[in-house]
């Protein structure tokens, strides 16, 4: 069996993006119409910049598969850039004449990679540090999540997002059985009903007229987990902090909170430990009164559904630009301005759900460990059935 692991490469005016996966097992149905359909779903997005409109997704499966079938080898990926054509020139691999417009950038985005990038890679053109700083890069990982979804599926976990706040208006919803997901599914805003699609949008609208751009906060659910991911007998084991770095890897993401992380805080501990009471109904034996811990506890999964809310902050690519500086130069000037989202928090969703399918999965392939989906299923199955050896032993 070999360890899970993948790896993407690409610019955002590049070519395209290829995407590597070791570990997945053998066996797993897959096609591209399938990976499609997810990646459809990081394109949509009220407040999305133009960049949208041109690009419409498709993942290439160029090896690891055959008849329809994964066959244990590494999986890889091509998506290619539709906006390509524009640039092959600033973006050219060969060595161009100087006298071509290879589009330099020098005036630096607050807030943006290129500042640090370009002093630190000693570029003297921020294009280098921005072309694979750009949210773009993410359309691969949910490529190879997508992927990993299938497998989840296949043990019955699903994963699934919605928008909590944007700015300064929020969901009234906390519980999350509640949450009409076809709704969501539907809202531009992955909003959670009619109501805070339209105050969400109403942010949005004001923000863009406003020149300015807005940030959020995105919860991503994972139904179905068993207990027993992660472990608590060692740092880097530990499921909630896999996840953490998971998601603080997207792209803007600045905050993570593993259920309700936060609001605890001004509680008394015993209105936010989750009791846990007898239950024959359950696969454990027992159950949790609430899920506040989000589904983790001491580092491992608990049994109850993985809640994590993600806060993003505002793009800073913005139409009225801040106050910046010319890394050549020194001057003091606009910074630079390229199109742009205005709020992005809903288009974050699917790679938040992404970046969790891609966690769990790794975690599911080292304890269940196997080299065809058949063998996983055994193991998984045999897990879940040592749970009853538990409380009926008196
Ligand atoms: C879905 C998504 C879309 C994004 N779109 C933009 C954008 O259009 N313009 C921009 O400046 N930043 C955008 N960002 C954020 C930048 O990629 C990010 O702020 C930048 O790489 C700097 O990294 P940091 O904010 O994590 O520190 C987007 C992020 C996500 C998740």
């Amino acid at each position: 069996m070999t360890k899970f692991r993948f790896l993407t490469a690409g610019e955002s005016h590049g070519q395209g993006l290829n995407v590597i996966i070791e570990g997945l097992p053998a066996n797993l149905d897959i096609n591209e119409n399938y990976i499609e359909n997810d990646m459809s779903r990081r394109q949509k997005g009220y407040g999305s910049g133009g960049r949208m409109k041109i690009e419409k997704d498709r993942a290439e499966i160029k090896s690891g598969v055959r008849h329809g079938k994964t066959l244990g080898s590494p999986i890889s990926l091509w998506i290619e850039n539709k906006d390509w054509k524009n640039w092959t020139v600033p973006m050219s691999v060969e060595e161009v004449d100087p006298s071509e417009d290879i589009k330099v950038q020098t005036r630096v985005v607050p807030g943006h990679a290129d500042f640090a990038g370009s002093l630190k890679y000693n570029h003297k053109d921020s294009r280098n540090v921005l072309e694979r700083a750009s949210a773009r890069e993410t359309a691969a990982r949910v490529a190879a999540a997508s992927i990993c979804r299938k497998f989840l599926s296949e043990l019955g976990i699903e994963i699934k997002s919605r928008v909590k706040s944007v700015g300064w208006e929020s969901s009234e919803i906390n519980d999350i059985e509640s949450i009409e997901w076809g709704f969501v599914e539907k809202s531009e805003v992955r909003a959670s009903n009619q109501e805070e699609d339209l105050k969400f949008k109403k942010v949005i609208d004001k923000v863009k007229k406003e020149r300015t751009t807005i940030g959020g906060v995105f919860q991503v659910i994972a139904f179905g987990v068993p207990l027993g991911l992660g472990s608590h007998t060692q740092w880097d084991k530990k499921i909630d902090g896999k996840i953490a770095q998971s998601m603080i890897s997207i792209n803007a993401v600045k905050g993570v909170e593993i259920g309700s992380g936060f609001d605890n805080t001004k509680k008394y501990g015993n209105q936010v430990q989750d009791v846990i009471e007898p239950n024959k109904d359950d696969i454990r034996n027992f159950s949790h009164l609430t899920n506040h811990s989000g589904g983790i506890e001491g580092g491992m999964s608990n049994g109850n559904s993985i809640v994590v809310n993600v806060a993003i902050k505002p793009i800073a690519t913005m139409t009225r630009p801040l106050p910046s500086v010319d890394i050549l130069s020194g001057e003091v000037v606009e910074a630079s301005y390229n199109r742009s989202d205005i709020c992005q928090v809903s288009r974050a969703c699917p790679v938040g759900e992404a970046m969790l399918a891609l966690t769990i999965a790794e975690e599911i392939l080292e304890k269940f460990g196997g080299d065809s989906l058949q063998e996983i299923k055994r193991n998984f199955t045999s897990y879940l059935k040592t749970f009853k050896e538990y409380g009926n032993q008196k």
